[in-house]
């Protein structure tokens, strides 16, 4: 299967030709291959008590005021998917893109699930607009000191003993640590998720490739609508539509390619190996 027709093919020699960034935005459908659920998968949610909750409910302040070390279960499950998981095609083929374009190239990431960097992606010409699972704070914010994720490994239904608890606490005051991710219910900022740089590099980029995400986030609709303004190329990369598929087939500028990352990409990859 090909994906890339000859008028595409003609407008990223263009561009390869000319000075502007490539910049690469991932999503969750980018892991998938990797063997972690995306967000909105069927299997996505999580069980407290007799209830179960969508990623939406537990990955937000709200939860984790109330009930911290139910969030901690979760977020150590996933940490615990996350320790396991190895990088696919599509992270690998990420990574020869930036060898190829070097300092043209950026990669803005919502995973959190460290595998661009398992693959060797650079650290410098990463932005992770989501946080990481590689840190966590407190969740008193009595500092803004970043620290290691507590190394605990949990699966589904296992509980956490006294000793576990006892890591999960803030080494300056003593309360609940939390994991250093955005939830649904906070903001972007700099500080934290690279809010003004991440936007920088959307003015500067003429190639977007939109990997994996299903648009739900609003900082990847304005890196998006901010590329789009000023005559870069999009291009969709998911075997669903989405809204940034739907977004790409309205503009001239817009292409989707209706397919895995793990094999769309490693074919971009092979096609500016070959200029
Ligand atoms: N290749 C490419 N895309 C895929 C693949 C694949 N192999 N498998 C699934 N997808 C697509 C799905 O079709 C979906 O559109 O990946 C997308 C995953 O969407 P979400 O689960 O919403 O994940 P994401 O877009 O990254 O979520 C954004 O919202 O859930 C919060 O903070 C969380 O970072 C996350 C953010």
């Amino acid at each position: 299967m090909t994906y890339l027709d000859n008028t595409l093919k003609e407008r990223l020699t263009e561009f390869y030709t000319r000075s502007r960034k490539l910049t690469i935005l991932t999503g969750a459908g980018l892991s998938t291959d990797s063997g972690i659920p995306t967000f909105r998968d069927k299997d996505g949610f999580w069980t407290v008590g007799s209830v179960n909750y969508m990623p939406e409910e537990m990955g937000t302040l709200k939860m984790f005021t109330q009930k911290p070390l139910e969030v901690w279960r979760w977020f150590l499950y996933r940490f615990n998917i996350c320790l396991k998981a190895l990088p696919n095609t599509g992270h690998f083929a990420i990574k020869e893109l930036e060898d190829i374009f070097s300092d043209r190239f950026r990669l803005i990431t919502q995973n959190v699930d460290g595998l661009h960097f398992k693959a060797h992606s650079s650290r410098e010409r990463t932005f992770l607009i989501h946080g990481t699972l590689e840190r966590s704070r407190c969740g008193s914010e009595c500092s803004s000191e970043l620290y290691p994720y507590p190394q605990i490994p949990l699966e589904k239904d296992q509980q956490l003993t006294a000793a576990q608890i006892e890591l999960l606490k803030c080494p300056k005051c003593g309360n609940y640590l939390r994991p250093h991710v955005l939830w649904f219910d906070e903001r972007y900022n700099e500080k934290y998720f690279k809010l003004d740089s991440s936007m920088r590099v959307a003015k500067e980029t003429g190639l977007l490739l939109i990997v994996g995400t299903s648009g739900a986030t609003t900082l990847p609709q304005r890196i998006v609508e901010s590329v789009l303004s000023r005559q870069g190329i999009i291009i969709d990369i998911n075997p669903n539509e989405n809204y940034f598929s739907e977004l790409a087939l309205k503009k001239k500028n817009g292409y989707w390619l209706k397919g895995k990352s793990s094999e769309v990409l490693p074919e971009i990859l092979q096609f500016f190996k070959s200029l």
